[in-house]
């Protein structure tokens, strides 16, 4: 295969900025598309001119495909995924993989079963920051990590959640910012520096008529001991993002994409038994770091690396086993928030599933405007 066929299962907001930059990957050929909306089927069908289909489902079997890209509601990301990989497709997932880790181990263990690669949608991961973030990472030049900070901070207004009916609701989404919007954030936390063990969280819903959180923090603890501090909103702006890792031999912090490296001319629990210099006499060295402008596009260039992991056997940027990391971490502290109690991790799969099914339950929906 040197080129291969790709259906967008999907084609709302994220299915139709897939579709637009489908052009710039010279490795895919952009084929069919499905969604149960028949009206975006067919837009797109007469812009892009490809086959449109009712249901993923049709376009999985309609033999037009190698790989679907599923940008559904997160929901459906399992099933249509799995269903996809038992018919011989590949697949690329938008984020997050799955709500619930009971169906994201399944995706994973169809994979495997399969043979078929399963790419999971953050697209971060192909910007040179973060593949730089991660050499640092990999490298040991932060050496062991003894602190970690995460500030994602974000803004949405009301019209955003009132665009789609399965927006900010138990039922359509499973969780507010901790499914939406931070999982880009807590991936890259949890990429470089590991899963935490144990998660203390806290939810709010402070400005939005939505029954999910719309702000989120946590206290994270490490299998060594560590201490990591996660806060994740879609109410603040100016927006930014932030994270701190600090080692026993050094300290990265990446800012707006920006990355800074200090390191430390002794590690820090050799300084602390060896010398008498008093106060804080050990001092960090800030040294470069090379980050080539990026010139891409990231949601392109996830797909292209999966086009190529398909042709020639390229590793995947985000395999669903690392994905799976993150939505540890989202999970712990949805269900550690909204229960009061500190959640272990691994999460207990059927601990969340109750969880989850309680809130689904009870769930009102949106509230009306102005109630
Ligand atoms: N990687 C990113 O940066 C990024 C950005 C935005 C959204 N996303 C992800 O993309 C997904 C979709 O988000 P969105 O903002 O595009 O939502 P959206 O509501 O704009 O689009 C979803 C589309 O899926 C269709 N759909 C619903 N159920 C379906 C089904 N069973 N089969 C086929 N089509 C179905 C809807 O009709 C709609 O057109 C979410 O999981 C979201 O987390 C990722």
């Amino acid at each position: 295969m040197d080129i291969v066929r790709v259906g967008v299962i999907g084609i709302g907001v994220m299915g139709s900025g897939h579709a637009r930059h489908m052009a710039e990957v010279k490795e895919v050929k952009f084929t069919a598309v499905a969604d149960v909306d028949p009206a975006k089927v067919k837009a797109a069908m007469d812009q892009y001119d490809v086959e449109g289909f009712a249901s993923s489902t049709e376009l999985i079997a309609s033999g037009l495909c190698d790989a679907v890209l599923i940008a559904t509601p997160h929901f459906f990301h399992p099933t249509i995924a799995i269903e996809a990989m038992r018919a011989g497709l590949h697949v690329y997932a938008e984020k997050p993989l799955a709500v619930n880790l009971s169906a994201a181990d399944e995706m994973i263990r169809v994979a495997r079963e399969t043979g078929q690669l399963l790419q999971i949608g953050f697209n971060s991961r192909a910007t040179p920051a973060v593949q730089a973030a991660k050499r640092i990472v990999e490298e040991g030049r932060l050496g062991e990590i003894y602190r970690t900070l995460l500030i994602d901070s974000r803004i949405r207004n009301q019209a955003y959640y009132d665009s789609a009916t399965w927006r900010a609701t138990w039922a359509g989404e499973g969780g507010g910012v901790l499914m939406n919007q931070a999982p880009h954030e807590l991936d890259r936390l949890v990429m470089l520096t590991g899963r935490p063990s144990r998660v203390y969280g806290q939810v709010k819903t402070r400005r939005h008529r939505i029954e999910v959180e719309d702000e989120a923090s946590a206290i994270i603890e490490y299998p060594n001991g560590a201490t990591g501090y996660v806060f994740v909103s879609v109410n603040e702006a100016p927006v930014g993002n932030r994270l701190e890792i600090l080692g026993e031999k050094g300290k990265l912090v990446m800012a707006e994409r920006a990355l800074q490296l200090w390191e430390l001319p002794q590690a820090v629990q050799e300084w602390v038994d060896s010398t008498t210099q008093r106060g804080n006499a050990l001092k960090g060295v800030e040294v470069p770091v090379e980050v080539p402008a990026y010139e891409g596009e990231s949601h392109a260039d996830m797909l292209a690396n999966l086009a190529r992991a398909i042709i020639h056997g390229e590793p995947l940027l985000c395999p669903p086993e690392e994905a799976l990391g993150g939505l540890e971490l989202a999970d712990a502290m949805l269900m550690s928030g909204f229960t009061g109690k500190p959640v272990d991790i691994p999460v207990d799969r059927q601990a969340f599933d109750a969880f989850l099914a309680e809130k689904q339950a009870a769930s009102q929906g949106k509230p009306a405007r102005g109630a």
